[in-house]
């Protein structure tokens, strides 16, 4: 067990790979507080991570919204006394060429994927810096540049209150959501696992498995860095 005693937040932890993350991290000992925004799988995942034996806390919060990442840091503080682990995993991608794409969902992309990261970091920090901790961004796409730069800033900033703050930068991960993505076809799938040295797609678990190491103490010396899981592809672009 090698989060036994952790509080960790996860946004966007109801689905995907934050859920995943989230019950890897409950399996590892830490007890949780999801924030998601559609609720309808939140009682589902409050009994998952309850029958680990850990506690579980699900919030209602867009982490584009101040107000509600206010809201969500404070319900933390309430239910758990603590934090000491943020995985800033809620992100969005819509699929669509670029000449589709209006300049409101451009902006809704980096408010969600950039800004929300920000706020999430910053209103954590009075409780992070209580005990120390870690701070886990999922990274990839072009707003996520702009995350990997943040992970190195705070990291910077972040350090001295012994806050580690590091990125995982996903492949192709299979989810419920990718595969309800119109450009995911069998066709694609198959030249993706063809260019990928371990031939085959990501697994929410996979992403897992890193950010519980990144959380961990085993990782305690580890700061301003992305693990990239994604089975060798970028290796071979
Ligand atoms: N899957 C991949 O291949 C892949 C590859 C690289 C990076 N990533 C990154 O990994 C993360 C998780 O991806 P995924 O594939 O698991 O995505 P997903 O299945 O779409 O899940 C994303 C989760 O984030 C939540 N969310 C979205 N916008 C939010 C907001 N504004 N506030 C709070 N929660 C919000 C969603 O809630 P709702 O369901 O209520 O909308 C959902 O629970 C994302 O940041 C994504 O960019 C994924």
């Amino acid at each position: 067990m090698k989060l036994t005693g952790k509080v960790a937040v996860v946004t966007g932890g109801l689905r995907g790979i934050g859920h995943a993350i989230a019950v890897a991290m409950a399996e590892e000992g830490a007890d949780l507080l999801i924030a998601g925004r559609s609720l309808d799988r939140a009682a589902q995942t409050e009994q998952e991570i309850e029958a680990l034996g850990r506690r579980c806390v699900v919030v209602q919060a867009d982490v584009a919204d101040e107000t509600a990442v206010k809201g969500m840091i404070a319900h933390t503080a309430q239910h758990f006394g603590g934090l000491d682990i943020l995985v800033n995993n809620a992100g969005i991608a819509p699929f669509k060429p670029i000449d589709e794409f209006t300049t409101a969902e451009f902006a809704r992309v980096l408010d969600v994927n950039l800004k929300g990261p920000w706020l999430c970091a910053k209103h954590a920090l009075p409780l992070l810096r209580r005990r120390g901790g870690a701070i886990i961004n999922i990274t990839s796409a072009a707003s996520k540049g702009g995350l990997r730069q943040l992970t190195y800033a705070l990291a910077a900033e972040f350090g001295p209150h012994r806050i580690r703050v590091n990125a995982i930068a996903p492949g192709v991960i299979v989810t419920e959501r990718l595969g309800e993505q119109p450009s995911v076809e069998a066709e694609s799938t198959a030249r993706e696992i063809a260019r990928t040295p371990l031939r085959r797609l990501g697994l929410s678990a996979d992403v897992a498995k890193a950010a519980v190491f990144l959380a961990c103490d085993d990782a305690c010396y580890i700061t301003g860095t992305t693990i990239v899981v994604d089975g060798g592809a970028m290796a071979v672009w």
